[in-house]
């Protein structure tokens, strides 16, 4: 299915994914992590910005993914860094659910962008 630049590309089910346990996958040769933070689905760069540790080993508390390598933490709404680093924020991606729990992304991988 086209997402106006690409496709999306099915790569999870909605049961599949955690509020706690972030799901890695690979897309586009990029590591991207996926969870639930209350009631949507957020993607983010599965790589940490500061020396790349894989961000699926991280703890996920209090709306943070914490890093598992040197604890920088990154806030789950924004992908922004917190406080003691100075690392530019997580990529988010666009992600969908469709009405059948389907979680795609698209693809090529796309920069999620904020409303203004
Ligand atoms: S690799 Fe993530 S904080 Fe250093």
């Amino acid at each position: 299915m086209d997402n106006g630049n690409g496709k999306w590309c099915p790569i999870a089910s909605l049961a599949d994914l955690s509020h706690d346990k972030p799901l890695e996958v690979i897309v586009d040769e990029a590591v991207v992590i996926l969870l639930r933070v209350e009631d949507e689905v957020v993607a983010y760069q599965g790589l940490c910005p500061h020396q790349f540790a894989r961000l699926a080993h991280g703890h996920v508390a209090a709306g943070s993914i914490h890093c598992p390598q040197h604890k920088a933490c990154f806030d789950l709404r924004d992908g922004a860094c917190g406080p003691g680093w100075l690392l530019p924020a997580l990529r988010q991606y666009s992600v969908r659910v469709d009405t059948a729990g389907i979680v795609s992304l698209a693809s090529p991988l796309s920069i999620k962008t904020t409303p203004t």
